[in-house]
């Protein structure tokens, strides 16, 4: 099955988007990203371009496998022009009904052989796949930011999924050079259920004044050997969306023990969302 995969539609230009365009080119596939307008896909040529210089003069990369990568990727402002990928992966806003409108929208355009995946963090699959007339060609394959560096893909099974669409977005993942696990369809998958409530506990640190946002970093960098500490963590992937996967942790698995940190959700309605917005826990424009 993975072998009749070559082209892949991504639509999505924001930074996830871009790195598993990034990470599908590089791994020789023929990508087409979509999104609203021509700005957002100009701007994805350009930061997919520096992530793949970087990647050359570090040396992890030949020059040549960059400039034929980069060949390989074509950009689009209508997913009508998805009308002939194998594989789409969908890297948009996490909104709900957004994504319903979008996957109906796949289903309609997307040849019959053709498997639909959504990057969502914390989304149901399964009722993504309800929005479509093949819910077993329906699957999350969830990156991990920065895509181009981290090792994981996360693979999701909605209750419909197949076991060939698994095996076929698993081959995908592992020709981009990736480690995949399966995560059931519950809130969270695995990486964010166990992820965020630690952020979130560190917020709630803070908040009750345990320690400062540096020593609670360096506790736990130095402390636990993760390469960033939770604060520094939770600034590089948005506070906003810290809260929104806190938030859908609450909700659908019922447990107080998910209620998003107090502190964390004022950041937030300060419009200071972390690196993104120049202020999280940190200042990034001192
Ligand atoms: N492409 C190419 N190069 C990149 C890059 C990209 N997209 N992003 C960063 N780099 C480069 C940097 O420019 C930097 O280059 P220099 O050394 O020249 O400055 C280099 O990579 C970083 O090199 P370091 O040796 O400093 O890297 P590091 O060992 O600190 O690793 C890191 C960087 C991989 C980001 C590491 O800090 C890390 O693993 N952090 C944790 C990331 C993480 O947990 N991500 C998951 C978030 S959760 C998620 O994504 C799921 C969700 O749903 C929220």
């Amino acid at each position: 099955m993975s072998s009749t995969i070559q082209s892949i539609g991504v639509v999505g230009a924001g930074q996830m988007g871009n790195g598993i365009a990034q990470v599908a080119a590089v791994a020789g596939f023929d990508v087409i990203i979509s999104d609203l307008n021509q700005d957002a896909l100009d701007a994805a040529i350009a930061s997919i371009t520096k992530s793949l210089d970087k990647l050359v003069s570090k040396e992890r990369l030949g020059a040549d496998d960059r400039d034929q990568a980069l060949a390989r990727i074509k950009t689009t402002t209508s997913i009508e022009d998805f009308s002939e990928s194998d594989l789409i992966i969908e890297a948009i806003v996490e909104n709900l009904a957004i994504k319903l409108e979008l996957f109906k929208k796949l289903d309609a355009i997307a040849p019959e052989h053709a498997i639909l995946a959504s990057n969502t963090s914390s989304i149901s699959i399964t009722q993504i796949a309800g929005a479509t007339t093949r819910p077993d060609k329906v699957v999350g394959m969830h990156f991990m930011n920065p895509v181009p560096l981290m090792k994981l893909v996360e693979l999701i099974e909605g209750l419909a999924t197949s076991d060939e669409t698994s095996a076929a977005v698993q081959a995908v993942a592992e020709k981009m050079g990736k480690t995949t696990v399966f995560a059931q369809d519950y809130a969270g998958f695995i990486v964010n259920r166990i992820l965020m409530p630690m952020i979130n506990e560190a917020v709630y640190a803070l908040m009750e004044g345990v320690g400062s946002v540096e020593d609670i970093d360096t506790a736990m960098k130095l402390g636990t050997n993760q390469p960033m500490g939770p604060l520094t963590l939770a600034d590089f992937i948005g506070l906003d969306t810290c809260l929104a996967i806190m938030e859908v942790l609450h909700k659908d698995l019922g447990d107080s023990k998910y209620r998003p940190c107090p502190l964390l959700r004022n950041y937030v309605t300060a419009g200071w969302l972390g690196r993104k917005s120049g202020r999280g826990f940190y200042n990034y424009n001192a």
